[in-house]
């Protein structure tokens, strides 16, 4: 894994920016695997001044959505297919029919999970997958003891889930019991994978992910199995690590990481 520790929010948004855009410039038919939650609005936010201002092209790119709460229709202004148009989609030039979001409202739960992960294999596979995580180290909604094999399915969500996503709800009850989501195996798929967190809250789950063992009990350990995953993290989400050190001095001096990854001493 590679970690990078920013001072700010907007240096790791900026930075995960920078990166995912390397990668539409290189490769403009790119596949990205997208998510939702407070943590990549940044990151959205970026990639859209750099196509206003610096013309940066999703005409060729497709997409695909980690997730999507089952029960809530694309007009409902918590389902993710409402969050991705309101944050992102409509403000580039994506062709719609190039976004996929999994469908909460689908009456075959299984067949619905089947096409969606052959149209990612159609697609020619993830490029880059943005990750956030949750407090609990679930990536996507693979909640604690989540198969590390699993692939794209309907799973129940935590209480911890639950109550940390009840602060976009009018009430606690109001949010969803189940999601369908990319598996962790069909994560671990993506040719690149970006593991982006905030804040203090969430020191535990990535020191878990990151320094942890290998264990269901946090699936974003199972990126440890991955050959390239980049880790943004801002001074509170790292909080925890016992090797930060090492990782900032890695930063600091790793001579063939890319500039706007490296910190400035
Ligand atoms: C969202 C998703 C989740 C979130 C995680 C963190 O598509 O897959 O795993 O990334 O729950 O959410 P935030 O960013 O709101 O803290």
């Amino acid at each position: 894994m590679q970690i990078y520790i920013f001072d700010s929010y907007e240096d790791l948004s900026t930075a995960a920016a920078a990166a995912t855009a390397d990668t539409l410039n290189l490769k403009p038919d790119s596949v990205l695997g997208l998510a939702t939650g407070s943590t990549p609005l940044g990151l959205y936010r970026e990639l859209i001044r750099m196509h206003r201002e610096e013309g940066l092209d999703f005409s060729r790119v497709t997409t695909f959505n980690l997730d999507e709460y089952v029960g809530l229709p694309k007009t409902h202004p918590q389902s993710y297919h409402f969050f991705m148009n309101r944050n992102f989609f409509r403000h580039i030039n994506i062709l719609p029919q190039n976004t996929y979001v999994p469908a909460g409202t689908t009456n075959n739960h299984k067949a619905f999970c089947d096409w969606y992960e052959n149209r990612i294999k159609e697609s020619g596979g993830i490029d880059i997958q943005i990750l956030g995580i949750g407090t609990d180290g679930h990536i996507a909604f693979n909640e604690p003891t989540s198969s590390l094999g699993s692939r794209t399915r309907i799973k129940t969500l935590s209480k911890q889930t639950r109550d940390d996503n009840s602060r976009f709800f009018e009430k606690p009850g109001d949010v969803p019991v189940y999601a369908i989501t990319m598996g962790v195996g069909t994560i671990l798929e993506a040719r690149r994978i970006f593991l982006i967190a905030t804040g203090a809250a969430k020191a535990v789950a990535v020191a878990g992910a990151i320094e942890g063992p290998v264990s269901s009990m946090n699936t974003g350990s199972a990126l440890q199995l991955h050959q390239d995953v980049v880790v943004f993290l801002d001074n509170e989400a790292a909080g925890k690590l016992k090797l930060i050190d090492y990782y900032h001095w890695i930063q600091e001096n790793e001579p063939d990481a890319p500039e706007v990854l490296r910190k400035q001493p």
